[in-house]
C-alpha cells in the first residue's frame, strides 16, 4: 500500500518563470485570504458546507464507481455505461438542470448534458467530466475490489475511475451545491460529462462540431487533469495528443516448425519487434521519420528524482530519452507500445509465427498537428517492415494537443480560488502529458473562451494503474476552489 502522501505547507510565487523547479521549501506563507478579496468572508461558508457533504460526497462516487463504464464493448456490456450515463442525467436532475440529456455521439456512445441558469445577465461556465473509465487490468492485481469504492489504510479512496474522472463528476456536484446553499448560483452553468474519452474515439468531439452551440460557453472548466503533486495546487496548461494505432504484420500461410524452418522462413513476430524497435534511438528517444522531437518546455521544471519517486522506477534503473524530464513529458512525442498479440509464454509451441500485431500509442506536443504526427508514423511503419513481409496499419484513435492561454482573467479568478482553498498556497501552472482530446476541439469551437484544466488526478491517484485511488482531501478542496472559483469569476465579469 502507498504512504499517505506529504503536503507542502507553502509554496513561493507562480511557477510561469523559466525553468522554476517544483518548491520543496516551505516559503512565506501569503496573507490568509479569509478575509479579504473577491472570495470574500464567505469562503468559510463553502467550505463548511463541501465538508459537510463529504459523506454524501463519498456515498455518490461509490455509486459511480460500481458502474464498470468501460467503453469498449468488446470487453464490457454497454449497459455499464448506458447505466453511468443514467446515473449522471439523474444527479443533474436532481440538482434542478433542465435540457438533461443523454446524447448518442457518433462513435456510438452517450455524452450526458445538462443545463443551470444563473442570474440574468450572468456569464455561461461549461463544466466538463468524463464517467468512462480505463480498464481494470488484472483485477488479481488490485488490493480491494476495482469496481468498490474501498477506504484504504492511509485515507485515500480506492477505485477505478475514483479520480479519473468520476471523482471530477462529483467535485462539479459538490461545487455547485455549496454555491446554493451559500447565496445561489452565481453564473449559468452548463454540465457535459463524455462517454468516451479514454477510448479516443472522438465521439463528444464530433458531436460538439455537428452542434456548435450546445458547449458554447464564456469558461471552461475541464475537471479532468490533476495537481503536479497532491496538497500542490495546480492548473494544467499544456496537453499532448495522441493517437492509437494498430499494426499487423504478416509473412507466411501458417506457423511452421521452428527447427525444420527456422533461420529461412519470415518470423512476423521479429518483423514486428524491428518495426517497433526503429521507433527509438540507444537513449530511448522516439524516432519517427520526419517528425519534431527536439521540444523543449520553458515551465515548471521536473526533478530527475521527483520523477523517478513518482514513476516508481526500480533503483538502478536508468531513464530514457535526452533533454529535461519536463522537454521529455511536456514538450516532445513519445511512443509506447502498448500491447502486442502473439502466443503468450505458457503454451507457446516452437514454431516461426505468420503474423502478430501491435497496438502503438504516439503522444504529440503542442506544436505538432496530429494528422500530420499520424501520417508519419503509419509511414514510419510502414516503411521500417524488413523482408517485404506485409503490413497493415489502422488508426483507432486520435486527440490534438492542448495549449492554454494562462493570461486570461479566469487564471486570475483561479488563482484566488486556488490560494484560498489551499491555506495560502500559490497556484503553479504545469504541462501534463496526457490527453484530453475535446480540449483542443473546445479552443478551436470557442477561441474566446477561456478553458481552465483542474482535477484529482495528481501522481498518487495512480490513474490507468491498479489501485488507482482519490485522496478525499484533494477532492474537498477542489470543490471548496472550483465553488470559490465561479463565484470570484462571476464577480469580475
Ligand atoms: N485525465 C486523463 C488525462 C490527464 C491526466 C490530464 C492527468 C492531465 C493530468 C484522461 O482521462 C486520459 O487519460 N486520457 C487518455 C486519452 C486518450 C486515450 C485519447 C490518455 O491520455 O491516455
Ligand atoms: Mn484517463
Amino acid at each position: 500500500m502507498q504512504q499517505p502522501p506529504s503536503h507542502p505547507t507553502a509554496t513561493p510565487g507562480s511557477s510561469a518563470s523559466s525553468g522554476q523547479s517544483v518548491p520543496e521549501v516551505p516559503g512565506t506563507p501569503a496573507a490568509p485570504a479569509d478575509t479579504t478579496g473577491a472570495a470574500g468572508p464567505a469562503a468559510s461558508g463553502i467550505a463548511a458546507t463541501v465538508s459537510s457533504l463529504m459523506p454524501r460526497a463519498k456515498d455518490e462516487l461509490a455509486e459511480l464507481v460500481a458502474f464498470r463504464s468501460v467503453a469498449d464493448p468488446e470487453q464490457f456490456p454497454r449497459s455499464e455505461c448506458e447505466g453511468a450515463a443514467a446515473w449522471v442525467a439523474q444527479a443533474l436532475r436532481a440538482e434542478g438542470f433542465q435540457d438533461v440529456a443523454a446524447l448518442d455521439t457518433p462513435d456510438g456512445t452517450q455524452s450526458v448534458y445538462g443545463f443551470l441558469p444563473g442570474p440574468q445577465g450572468a456569464p455561461t461556465v461549461l463544466l466538463y467530466a468524463h464517467y468512462d473509465v480505463q480498464p481494470p487490468l488484472d483485477e488479481a492485481a488490485w488490493s480491494t475490489p476495482p469496481f468498490e469504492l474501498t477506504d484504504g489504510p492511509d485515507g485515500r479512496w480506492y477505485g477505478r475511475g475514483s479520480a479519473d474522472c468520476k471523482g471530477g463528476f462529483v467535485m462539479h456536484l459538490l461545487a455547485l451545491r455549496a454555491l446554493q446553499a451559500n447565496g445561489g448560483l452565481p453564473v449559468s452553468v452548463k454540465v457535459i460529462v463524455e462517454g468516451s474519452e479514454e477510448q479516443g474515439t472522438g465521439g463528444l468531439e464530433r458531436y460538439a462540431r455537428t452542434h456548435p452551440e450546445l458547449l458554447a460557453a464564456d469558461t471552461i472548466v475541464i475537471g479532468d487533469a490533476g495537481n503536479f503533486r497532491c496538497g500542490m495546487p495546480t492548473v494544467t496548461t499544456s496537453l499532448r495528443g495522441m493517437t492509437l494505432v494498430r499494426v499487423q504484420v504478416d509473412t507466411l500461410e501458417g506457423n511452421l516448425h521452428s527447427g525444420l524452418f527456422g533461420g529461412a522462413a519470415p518470423d512476423a513476430l521479429a518483423a514486428l519487434m524491428r518495426t517497433l524497435d526503429s521507433l527509438r534511438d540507444a537513449e530511448g528517444n522516439t524516432v519517427v521519420d520526419g517528425l519534431e522531437a527536439g521540444g523543449s518546455w520553458e515551465g515548471l521544471a521536473y526533478p530527475d528524482e521527483d520523477f523517478r519517486r513518482d514513476a516508481k522506477v526500480l533503483d538502478g534503473v536508468g531513464l530514457v530519452g535526452g533533454g529535461t524530464v519536463s522537454d521529455r513529458l511536456w514538450a516532445r512525442p513519445a511512443v509506447t507500445v502498448l500491447g502486442i498479440d502473439c502466443p503468450p509464454v505458457v503454451g507457446a509451441t516452437p514454431s516461426v509465427h505468420a503474423s502478430a500485431r501491435a497496438l502503438v500509442s504516439l503522444r504529440i506536443p503542442p506544436g505538432t498537428d496530429t494528422e500530420k504526427a499520424i501520417g508519419l508514423l503509419v509511414a514510419h511503419l510502414e516503411s521500417h517492415v524488413p523482408w517485404n513481409a506485409r503490413v497493415a496499419t489502422e488508426v483507432v484513435g486520435q486527440g490534438q494537443p492542448f495549449s492554454a492561454d494562462t493570461s486570461s482573467p479566469a487564471y486570475a479568478a483561479m488563482a484566488e480560488a486556488l490560494r484560498t482553498a489551499y491555506d495560502g498556497l500559490e497556484m503553479q501552472t504545469a504541462g501534463m502529458g496526457g490527453s484530453i482530446p475535446l480540449c483542443n476541439a473546445l479552443a478551436e469551437l470557442y477561441p474566446d473562451a477561456e478553458i481552465l484544466l483542474i482535477g484529482l488526478s495528481e501522481p498518487d491517484a495512480r490513474i490507468h494503474a491498479v489501485n488507482e485511488s482519490v485522496d478525499p482531501r484533494e477532492l474537498e478542496r477542489m470543490a471548496v476552489a472550483e465553488a470559490l472559483f465561479l463565484r470570484t469569476y462571476a464577480q469580475q465579469a
